[in-house]
Protein backbone atom coordinates (compact mmCIF):
# COMPACT_ATOMS: atom_id res chain seq x y z
CA UNK A 1 0.00 0.00 0.00
CA UNK A 2 2.78 2.61 0.83
CA UNK A 3 5.09 1.01 -1.63
CA UNK A 4 2.48 2.32 -4.06
CA UNK A 5 1.50 5.56 -2.43
CA UNK A 6 4.55 7.36 -2.29
CA UNK A 7 5.62 6.71 -5.32
CA UNK A 8 2.58 7.98 -6.78
CA UNK A 9 2.51 11.09 -4.38
CA UNK A 10 5.99 12.30 -5.43
CA UNK A 11 5.01 11.83 -8.73
CA UNK A 12 2.77 14.41 -8.10
CA UNK A 13 4.82 16.86 -6.20
CA UNK A 14 7.39 16.68 -9.30
CA UNK A 15 4.63 17.93 -11.26
CA UNK A 16 3.27 20.76 -9.03
CA UNK A 17 0.02 19.01 -9.10
CA UNK A 18 -0.25 20.86 -5.66
CA UNK A 19 -2.65 23.61 -4.93
CA UNK A 20 -2.30 27.19 -4.46
CA UNK A 21 -2.00 27.83 -0.58
CA UNK A 22 -5.10 29.37 -0.27
CA UNK A 23 -6.43 27.28 -2.56
CA UNK A 24 -6.18 24.49 -0.91
CA UNK A 25 -9.46 23.31 1.09
CA UNK A 26 -8.70 23.18 4.48
CA UNK A 27 -5.94 25.63 5.04
CA UNK A 28 -2.44 27.12 3.93
CA UNK A 29 0.39 24.98 5.43
CA UNK A 30 3.23 25.80 7.93
CA UNK A 31 5.79 26.04 4.50
CA UNK A 32 3.85 29.42 3.36
CA UNK A 33 4.29 31.04 6.50
CA UNK A 34 7.09 33.24 5.44
CA UNK A 35 6.13 34.03 1.68
CA UNK A 36 2.46 34.11 2.05
CA UNK A 37 2.39 33.13 -1.47
CA UNK A 38 0.51 30.20 -3.14
CA UNK A 39 3.13 28.29 -4.39
CA UNK A 40 1.21 27.10 -8.08
CA UNK A 41 2.98 28.36 -11.11
CA UNK A 42 0.02 27.66 -13.64
CA UNK A 43 -2.14 30.36 -11.10
CA UNK A 44 -0.98 34.02 -10.79
CA UNK A 45 -2.08 36.95 -7.72
CA UNK A 46 -5.07 39.21 -8.99
CA UNK A 47 -2.97 42.71 -9.78
CA UNK A 48 -3.03 45.21 -6.56
CA UNK A 49 -5.02 46.88 -5.16
CA UNK A 50 -6.81 44.37 -3.56
CA UNK A 51 -10.32 44.48 -3.09
CA UNK A 52 -9.74 43.91 0.53
CA UNK A 53 -8.76 46.28 3.67
CA UNK A 54 -7.99 45.15 7.31
CA UNK A 55 -9.64 47.06 10.02
CA UNK A 56 -8.07 46.96 13.70
CA UNK A 57 -9.86 47.42 16.71
CA UNK A 58 -7.27 50.28 18.04
CA UNK A 59 -4.28 51.83 16.78
CA UNK A 60 -2.31 51.85 19.86
CA UNK A 61 -2.09 48.78 21.95
CA UNK A 62 0.28 46.66 24.96
CA UNK A 63 1.53 43.93 26.01
CA UNK A 64 -1.52 41.63 26.54
CA UNK A 65 -3.52 43.23 25.25
CA UNK A 66 -6.47 42.16 22.69
CA UNK A 67 -7.28 43.28 19.34
CA UNK A 68 -10.12 42.49 16.71
CA UNK A 69 -9.05 42.19 13.17
CA UNK A 70 -11.76 41.99 10.14
CA UNK A 71 -11.06 41.60 7.02
CA UNK A 72 -13.26 43.88 4.45
CA UNK A 73 -14.38 43.29 1.20
CA UNK A 74 -16.15 40.38 -1.31
CA UNK A 75 -17.05 37.65 0.90
CA UNK A 76 -13.91 35.34 0.99
CA UNK A 77 -12.79 31.45 1.34
CA UNK A 78 -9.22 31.28 2.10
CA UNK A 79 -7.12 33.70 3.91
CA UNK A 80 -3.71 33.71 5.70
CA UNK A 81 -3.47 36.35 8.07
CA UNK A 82 -0.04 37.44 10.39
CA UNK A 83 1.03 40.24 12.49
CA UNK A 84 4.88 41.45 11.32
CA UNK A 85 6.83 44.64 12.31
CA UNK A 86 9.07 46.46 9.57
CA UNK A 87 10.75 44.01 7.03
CA UNK A 88 10.97 40.96 9.31
CA UNK A 89 9.09 37.73 8.05
CA UNK A 90 8.39 36.48 11.16
CA UNK A 91 4.36 36.33 12.69
CA UNK A 92 4.49 37.80 15.84
CA UNK A 93 1.48 37.99 18.41
CA UNK A 94 -0.68 34.85 19.13
CA UNK A 95 -4.34 34.71 17.89
CA UNK A 96 -6.77 33.41 19.86
CA UNK A 97 -9.68 31.01 19.47
CA UNK A 98 -10.10 30.68 15.55
CA UNK A 99 -13.37 32.25 14.40
CA UNK A 100 -15.37 29.24 12.47
CA UNK A 101 -14.30 27.99 9.24
CA UNK A 102 -10.57 29.16 10.01
CA UNK A 103 -7.96 27.81 12.18
CA UNK A 104 -4.79 28.40 13.90
CA UNK A 105 -1.62 27.91 11.39
CA UNK A 106 2.06 27.17 13.42
CA UNK A 107 4.62 29.96 12.42
CA UNK A 108 7.83 31.59 13.33
CA UNK A 109 7.76 28.33 16.27
CA UNK A 110 4.61 29.96 17.35
CA UNK A 111 1.63 27.54 17.47
CA UNK A 112 -0.84 30.46 17.17
CA UNK A 113 1.31 32.38 15.25
CA UNK A 114 -1.38 32.50 12.32
CA UNK A 115 -5.05 32.19 10.89
CA UNK A 116 -5.54 30.04 7.87
CA UNK A 117 -9.32 28.50 6.55
CA UNK A 118 -10.39 25.54 7.70
CA UNK A 119 -12.32 25.07 4.82
CA UNK A 120 -13.90 26.85 1.85
CA UNK A 121 -17.16 28.06 3.39
CA UNK A 122 -17.62 31.97 3.36
CA UNK A 123 -16.27 34.19 5.35
CA UNK A 124 -16.97 37.85 5.78
CA UNK A 125 -16.54 41.17 7.65
CA UNK A 126 -18.42 39.42 10.13
CA UNK A 127 -15.49 36.82 11.20
CA UNK A 128 -13.86 38.65 13.41
CA UNK A 129 -10.11 37.34 14.23
CA UNK A 130 -8.53 38.37 18.10
CA UNK A 131 -5.08 38.71 18.91
CA UNK A 132 -2.74 38.99 21.82
CA UNK A 133 -0.18 42.06 21.51
CA UNK A 134 3.26 41.18 22.41
CA UNK A 135 5.48 42.57 23.85
CA UNK A 136 8.73 43.96 22.11
CA UNK A 137 7.89 45.15 18.53
CA UNK A 138 7.18 49.00 19.13
CA UNK A 139 4.84 48.75 16.04
CA UNK A 140 3.28 46.10 14.04
CA UNK A 141 0.83 45.95 11.04
CA UNK A 142 -1.51 42.79 9.93
CA UNK A 143 -0.72 41.63 6.66
CA UNK A 144 -3.24 38.39 4.81
CA UNK A 145 -3.21 36.71 1.33
CA UNK A 146 -7.04 36.83 0.92
CA UNK A 147 -8.37 34.40 -1.84
CA UNK A 148 -12.06 34.46 -3.18
CA UNK A 149 -11.84 31.39 -4.78
CA UNK A 150 -9.34 28.51 -5.42
CA UNK A 151 -7.80 30.66 -9.00
CA UNK A 152 -8.48 34.26 -7.46
CA UNK A 153 -6.62 35.56 -4.43
CA UNK A 154 -4.43 39.10 -3.77
CA UNK A 155 -1.55 38.84 -2.02
CA UNK A 156 -0.07 41.84 0.65
CA UNK A 157 -3.47 43.14 1.81
CA UNK A 158 -1.66 45.25 4.79
CA UNK A 159 -3.68 47.28 7.93
CA UNK A 160 -2.55 50.55 8.87
CA UNK A 161 0.16 49.67 11.50
CA UNK A 162 -0.61 49.43 15.50
CA UNK A 163 1.39 50.71 18.09
CA UNK A 164 2.66 49.03 20.94
CA UNK A 165 3.08 51.44 23.72
CA UNK A 166 3.51 51.56 27.44
CA UNK A 167 6.20 50.16 29.58
CA UNK A 168 6.54 46.62 29.53
CA UNK A 169 7.22 44.48 33.19
CA UNK A 170 9.20 42.34 31.56
CA UNK A 171 12.18 43.84 30.04
CA UNK A 172 13.17 47.69 29.30
CA UNK A 173 13.86 49.91 31.79
CA UNK A 174 11.64 50.13 35.04
CA UNK A 175 11.06 53.46 37.36
CA UNK A 176 12.62 51.48 40.12
CA UNK A 177 15.92 50.59 37.80
CA UNK A 178 15.76 54.27 36.59
CA UNK A 179 15.89 55.26 40.27
CA UNK A 180 18.29 52.97 41.69
CA UNK A 181 20.96 54.27 38.39
CA UNK A 182 20.11 57.88 39.27
CA UNK A 183 21.20 57.33 43.12
CA UNK A 184 24.21 55.57 41.96
CA UNK A 185 25.24 58.25 39.24
CA UNK A 186 24.56 61.04 41.55
CA UNK A 187 27.27 60.96 43.93
CA UNK A 188 30.10 60.67 41.54
CA UNK A 189 28.62 63.40 39.20
CA UNK A 190 29.17 66.05 42.25
CA UNK A 191 32.30 64.63 42.79
CA UNK A 192 33.18 65.28 39.55
CA UNK A 193 31.84 68.75 39.54
CA UNK A 194 33.89 69.34 43.01
CA UNK A 195 37.06 68.52 41.44
CA UNK A 196 36.68 69.79 38.09
CA UNK A 197 36.72 72.98 39.42
C1 LIG B 1 -21.48 36.58 6.77
O1 LIG B 1 -21.62 35.21 6.45
C2 LIG B 1 -22.44 34.50 7.34
C3 LIG B 1 -22.34 33.04 6.98
O2 LIG B 1 -22.44 32.84 5.59
C4 LIG B 1 -23.86 35.06 7.26
O3 LIG B 1 -24.69 34.37 8.16
C5 LIG B 1 -23.81 36.52 7.65
O4 LIG B 1 -25.09 37.11 7.48
C6 LIG B 1 -22.83 37.27 6.75
N1 LIG B 1 -22.68 38.64 7.25
C7 LIG B 1 -22.60 39.70 6.43
C8 LIG B 1 -22.44 41.02 7.08
O5 LIG B 1 -22.63 39.60 5.21
C1 LIG C 1 -20.20 44.25 5.90
O1 LIG C 1 -20.81 43.61 4.83
C2 LIG C 1 -22.17 44.00 4.64
C3 LIG C 1 -22.75 43.12 3.56
O2 LIG C 1 -21.91 43.05 2.43
C4 LIG C 1 -22.23 45.48 4.32
O3 LIG C 1 -23.55 45.90 4.16
C5 LIG C 1 -21.57 46.24 5.44
O4 LIG C 1 -21.51 47.63 5.12
C6 LIG C 1 -20.17 45.74 5.70
N1 LIG C 1 -19.61 46.40 6.88
C7 LIG C 1 -18.39 46.98 6.85
C8 LIG C 1 -17.93 47.59 8.12
O5 LIG C 1 -17.69 47.02 5.84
Amino acid sequence: MLGLLLPALSVLGLLGVSPPVTGLPNGAPTSACESMMPRHQGVQPQPPPPPYTIRVSTRTSTAGQPVQVTILGPDYAGVLLEARSGSDTRALGSWQTPPSNTKFLTCSGNQQGAITHSNTNIKNNSTVYTWITPSGPSSIFFMATVAQQRTVYWLNVKSEPLTISGVSLEGGASPVAVAGGLLFLLPSLLLTLLYSS
